[in-house]
């Protein structure tokens, strides 16, 4: 059915609900699998470097959020080992998360992708955020949102 399968992941609860969806899905169709996250272009302001020093953050701010992303990934291939997908790949990229992940399974030939119905965001009540709204209504390859 699918052969090709990205999953998008942002570090959220729901995104990791995704992944372990993307896992067992993968592992039942001996489908391919890759996680993509979406960082933001860092823009060190002063009130950035401010509230580092208030909370005694030491180090780059870049590393800090490198750490950070090594980290979502790292828990999403566990999620996905966890239903017995030894070869996930990872994929990191910088841009609008919607845009990118779109591109991303347009030019890879992917054939379905998987994506949390919220992340981040704090609206309570909303059953879509504007990631994952986004990409259902614009990827050209199937979406499974995941709640
Ligand atoms: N930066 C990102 N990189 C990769 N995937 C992402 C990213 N942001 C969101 N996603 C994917 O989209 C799903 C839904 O997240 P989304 O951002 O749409 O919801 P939200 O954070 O609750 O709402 P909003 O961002 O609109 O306030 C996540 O579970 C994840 O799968
Ligand atoms: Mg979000």
């Amino acid at each position: 059915m699918f052969s090709k399968i990205l999953c998008a992941v942002d570090g959220s609860q729901h995104a990791l609900e995704a992944a372990r969806v993307a896992g067992q899905l993968a592992k039942q169709l001996g489908a391919k699998l890759t996680f993509l996250t979406v960082t933001k272009e860092l823009k060190v302001t002063q009130e950035v470097k401010r509230y580092m020093e208030i909370e005694h953050l030491t180090g780059e701010p870049q590393y800090v959020l490198d750490e950070y992303t090594e980290r979502v990934m790292q828990e999403a291939k566990d999620a996905a080992r966890a239903a017995g997908v030894t070869d996930a790949k990872t994929e990191v990229k910088t841009g609008q998360p919607a845009r990118v992940i779109i591109t991303t399974a347009d030019a890879g030939g992917y054939d379905a992708i998987v994506i949390g119905g919220r992340g981040h965001g704090d609206l309570e009540g909303l059953l879509l955020g504007s990631v994952s709204h986004k990409v259902a209504s614009l990827a050209k390859c199937t979406v499974i949102t995941v709640r």
